[in-house]
């Protein structure tokens, strides 16, 4: 079955010339960076104080207790140590042969453009951004923030610096999803990797997808595999990177 469902997989990718890949935090778990719902997920044990991580993450935490923000934003969706793992270089690899047209991700570490990725679409922003709450909205990279104080002051302001991530309760970036959305629309295949397809307005980008070509590689079920033209229930990294094999040795 499995064997099978890869060379579907490898001629499905090897035809396409505009495929999009539509992925989440499973695709960075063989990097060391957990995920958030699987039982060793960041979801699966409270934060400090026995918060929950939702909470941890959230845009009312930053405003209303941004020390506990940053610790816990800080110790867990920082990993400047993590390196890209096969399921980010293969998808470089299938931009650069012509097959992949845009990465759409709900990850934030930034793993994708480091495998080389040019086109990547960050639904929920990225860690290495940071910009300051004061009116020039002044702009950052993470190697420009100090670790002390835990709360990041804009040096040339003096306003709170946040991270250009997507916190709970805020809005997605209207001209991301706009971009993501018409990748999709225009995709002749779908590969959705490494996500529980559980979290709005990103799962929805899916629906825009129209042809019939919706593959899904994921080790746990998601809501969407019954409506998928192929399913995988493998590890993307390890998929990707046989695939990658037999398209480009
Ligand atoms: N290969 C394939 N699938 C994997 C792998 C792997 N190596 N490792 C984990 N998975 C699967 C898990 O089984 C799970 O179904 O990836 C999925 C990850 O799901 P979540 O932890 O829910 O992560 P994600 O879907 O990205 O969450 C979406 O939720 O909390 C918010 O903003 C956060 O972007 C995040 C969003």
């Amino acid at each position: 079955m499995y064997s099978h469902d890869i060379a579907t997989l490898t001629s499905w990718l090897d035809e396409a010339r505009s495929a999009v890949f539509f992925g989440g935090a499973g695709v960075s778990t063989a990097s060391g960076i957990p995920d958030f719902r699987s039982a060793a997920g960041l979801y699966a044990s409270q934060g400090p104080g026995g918060r929950p991580p939702e909470y941890l993450l959230s845009h009312d935490c930053l405003v209303d207790e941004p020390a506990e923000f940053f610790a816990f934003h800080r110790a867990n969706l920082v990993h400047p140590e993590a390196k890209p793992n096969p399921a980010h270089t293969g998808l470089a690899e299938l931009e650069a042969q012509g097959r992949l047209a845009a990465v759409v991700t709900q990850n934030i570490d930034g793993l994708h453009q480091l495998a080389g990725s040019r086109v990547v679409y960050e639904l929920h922003g990225s860690v290495e951004r940071y910009h300051c709450l004061g009116r020039d909205r002044h702009q950052f990279t993470l190697a420009q923030i100090p670790d002390e104080p835990v709360v990041p002051n804009c040096p040339r302001c003096g306003a709170m610096v946040r991270p250009d991530v997507v916190l709970y309760g805020e809005a997605l970036d209207a001209e991301v999803v706009d971009a993501a959305v018409a990748a999709v629309r225009r995709a002749d295949l779908l590969l959705i990797g490494g996500t529980s397809l559980n979290v709005y307005p990103a799962a929805g980008l899916l629906h825009y997808y129209r042809g019939d070509r919706l593959a899904l590689v994921n080790l746990s079920e998601t809501p969407m595999d019954y409506q998928a033209d192929l399913v995988i229930h493998a590890p993307i990294d390890e998929v990707l990177a046989e695939v990658c094999k037999r398209l480009f040795g």
